[in-house]
């Protein structure tokens, strides 16, 4: 699949980021860069790292080894909220790390104490000012710390990176996010999720699918940003394959209630 038939959200400034992402928190070292390059081989246009993951440099070494663009890919990298005053030598590390001019999406890791929180917050919109990054945003924000940042500057987080998954599925969460501008993304879709769940394998088998492709599409027809993580070769590839199908109206539905009980 060409990267511009993939399904994408887009964020203020005309950037797309693709609604399919890589996860990558607990691959270092060889097996990151050996699951990063298969994601790329495999499609995978849109990459998740972190200071913290310590994996930027095999992240960066995966993407030059993979021959493509630079502007095909989307990669986000994150700050710890510790970094308070030093957002910008964190920010040019990751970018030597990475072996890139730029970032996609620059996010504030969690938030802050509430000193630090918007301090941090403008810091990161002046990176995205001086083009080191092309979007900033946050993880593991409430809503009030959003409208926190929101009142202080006005300007919204592009994204919000949160737990998320059909047990936590929240409608309310989602379109407070959607109210504001900022992009719902997913992480740890499978952690969250008990992939026996009858709801999951009666509507996998409908299709010929695995419970976690379904997982997976749940979140893409929602347009909600999700970032699997693998190192394991036939999950990479199989996390991927999710472009085959769609969920009914219904399916969504049963998949959503799973979330609300
Ligand atoms: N912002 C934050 O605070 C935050 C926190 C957590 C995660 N994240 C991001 O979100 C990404 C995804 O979350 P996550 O890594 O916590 O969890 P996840 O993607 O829900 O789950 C990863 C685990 O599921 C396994 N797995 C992968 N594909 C599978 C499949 N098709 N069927 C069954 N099991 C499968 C993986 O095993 P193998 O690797 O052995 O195949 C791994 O053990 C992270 O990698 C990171 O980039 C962000």
């Amino acid at each position: 699949m060409d990267n511009t038939d993939q399904p994408t959200v887009l964020l203020p400034g005309e950037v797309r980021m693709p609604l399919l992402g890589f996860g990558t928190w607990q691959a270092t070292g060889s097996a990151a860069y050996d699951a990063v390059l298969a994601a790329l081989d495999t499609g995978y246009r849109h990459l998740d790292t972190a200071t913290l993951y310590g994996n930027e440099r095999e992240v960066g070494r995966a993407v030059r080894e993979s021959g493509l663009r630079r502007e095909d890919l989307f990669i986000t990298t994150k700050v710890p909220p510790d970094r308070v005053g030093r957002e910008r030598e964190t920010l040019e590390a990751s970018l030597e790390a990475l072996g890139v001019d730029q970032v996609d999406l620059w996010l504030i890791h969690w938030p802050p104490s509430a000193t630090d929180s918007i301090p941090m917050w403008r810091e990161l919109l002046a990176a995205r000012d001086e083009n080191l990054t092309r979007a900033v945003g946050v993880s593991n924000y409430s809503t009030i710390q959003i409208d926190e940042l929101i009142q202080s500057t006005e300007e919204n987080p592009a994204v919000n990176q949160i737990r998320w998954g059909p047990m936590l599925y929240d409608r309310q969460r989602h379109a407070e996010h959607r109210d504001r501008g900022v992009v719902l993304e997913g992480y740890s879709p499978f952690k969250t999720t008990d992939l026996s769940h009858p709801v999951l394998t009666r509507i996998a088998s409908a299709h010929g699918v695995s419970p976690a492709q379904v997982v997976l599409r749940w979140h893409i027809d929602h347009e909600i940003v999700v970032i699997p993580k693998s190192v394991t070769p036939e999950r990479i590839s199989a996390n991927f394959d999710v472009f085959h199908f769609s969920l009914t109206a219904e399916e969504m539905r049963d998949i959503d209630a799973l979330g609300e009980v």
